[in-house]
């Protein structure tokens, strides 16, 4: 799969614009604050049906301006798609795969599957656990309709079980009864989670060892490892056991709502230990990993957003991502660069289609 073509208008400090890409490796250059990371970012909303960095809409619509519209033209599987998101203040989205308006936009979700690799990754390791868990989330749904599903239901049911905690409380009584119709949908849908999560991480090990050792060139184990209290034991158990505790406290304290994910080097979580090169090192074989995982899961290899890829890393590792991303298991690729030397080194290496887009103030040139 790849895009062929996208269209923008206001979308956060890019006016107008029209690019054509090529289907293999794509590059966007350009000074601080130019608008390469917003590009980035119209490309994730239309796989997601949401921006990477910002949720509330109001504030991707360039300033001044009342919307903002992107489009993007795929070759997918062999046909081609237009997928369009409009937004105008004070009304709801639109959202159309070949102008038929989508009646859920969870049905959008994996369609066309996207990695995206940031600085921001680095949340996952400084952020708190429902972070590592949206990150398991956000792979597994892309190619499980269940998966995702099961986690909305489980979501909405939380959210109803935490309100009849505070119910119970504001108007001083208690009925099991109710609270057990919950937790039994709890149960069902939280062990189905938990159950994908484990497979998902046992599968991702060895290709993130692999693609951690292609990169650092070194001899150090990487550590993944799932933590849900409903390893522990019944589900149904904890939640009976953990009651007095949830109405004390007026929310449910137990589930997969609670997972983690331990992210480690060695013996010791990167956290503590990685200097900010290992630390990136360390990111992107996890991504790449998450790409590898999607490419074998689903028949479409993801479009691949790489964007400042070579800040923080020496020019041993830099050379080994260009190894790799030059490899053909990898299709389509978007990668941002400030500065057309380094560029060009790059591309030289490569020696695969690319094209270059240079971006100024917003406006693509
Ligand atoms: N809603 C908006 N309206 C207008 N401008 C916006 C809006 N949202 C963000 N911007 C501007 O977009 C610019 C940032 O663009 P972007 O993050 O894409 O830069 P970049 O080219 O990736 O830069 P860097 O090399 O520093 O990563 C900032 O100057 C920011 O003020
Ligand atoms: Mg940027």
């Amino acid at each position: 799969m790849h895009l062929q073509k996208l269209t923008l208008l206001d979308y956060k400090n890019i006016e107008q614009a029209e690019l054509d890409f090529c289907p293999k490796l794509n590059c966007f250059l350009g000074d601080n604050g130019a608008g390469k990371t917003n590009l980035m970012d119209t490309i994730y909303y239309l796989s997601f049906s949401k921006s990477f960095f910002n949720p509330v809409d109001t504030q991707n619509i360039r300033h001044g301006r009342e919307m903002f519209m992107i489009q993007g033209k795929y070759a997918r599987l062999d046909t081609d798609e237009v997928i369009a998101v409009g937004f105008k203040t004070g009304s709801p989205k639109t959202f159309k795969r070949n102008q038929k308006p989508y009646r859920k936009l969870s049905e959008h979700i994996g369609l066309f599957p996207l990695v995206m690799i940031s600085p921001s990754d680095s949340i996952l390791i400084t952020g708190g656990s429902e972070e590592r868990r949206k990150f398991m989330d956000g792979v597994i749904a892309q190619f499980d309709r269940q998966y995702l599903d099961a986690l909305l239901r489980y979501n909405r049911t939380l959210q109803q079980r935490n309100n009849l905690l505070k119910y119970f409380q504001e108007t001083r009584s208690f009925n099991a009864d109710n609270l057990a119709v919950y937790d039994e949908q709890l149960v069902f849908y939280g062990t189905s989670i938990h159950e994908k999560r484990k497979q998902f991480i046992a599968q991702m090990i060895p290709y993130f060892q692999k693609f951690y050792d292609f990169i650092a060139m070194g001899k150090e184990q990487v550590v993944l490892n799932y933590e849900s209290s409903l390893d522990q034991g019944n589900f149904q158990d904890q939640l009976t056991a953990a009651r007095n505790r949830d109405r004390a406290v007026l929310f449910t304290t137990t589930g997969i709502h609670k997972d983690d994910l331990h992210l480690g080097l060695g013996d010791f979580p990167i956290r503590k230990l990685g200097s900010q090169g290992q630390t990136k090192t360390y990111l992107l074989a996890l991504k790449f990993a998450q790409f590898e995982y999607l490419k074998n899961a689903g028949e479409i290899k993801p479009i691949l957003l790489l964007d400042d890829l070579f800040d923080k890393l020496d020019a041993n590792r830099v050379g080994k991502i260009i190894e790799l991303v030059a490899n053909d298991q990898f299709g389509q690729i978007f990668i941002t660069d400030t500065n057309r030397e380094h560029l060009a080194g790059i591309l030289e290496k490569m020696k695969t289609e690319y094209r270059i887009f240079q971006i100024n103030q917003g406006k693509v040139i």
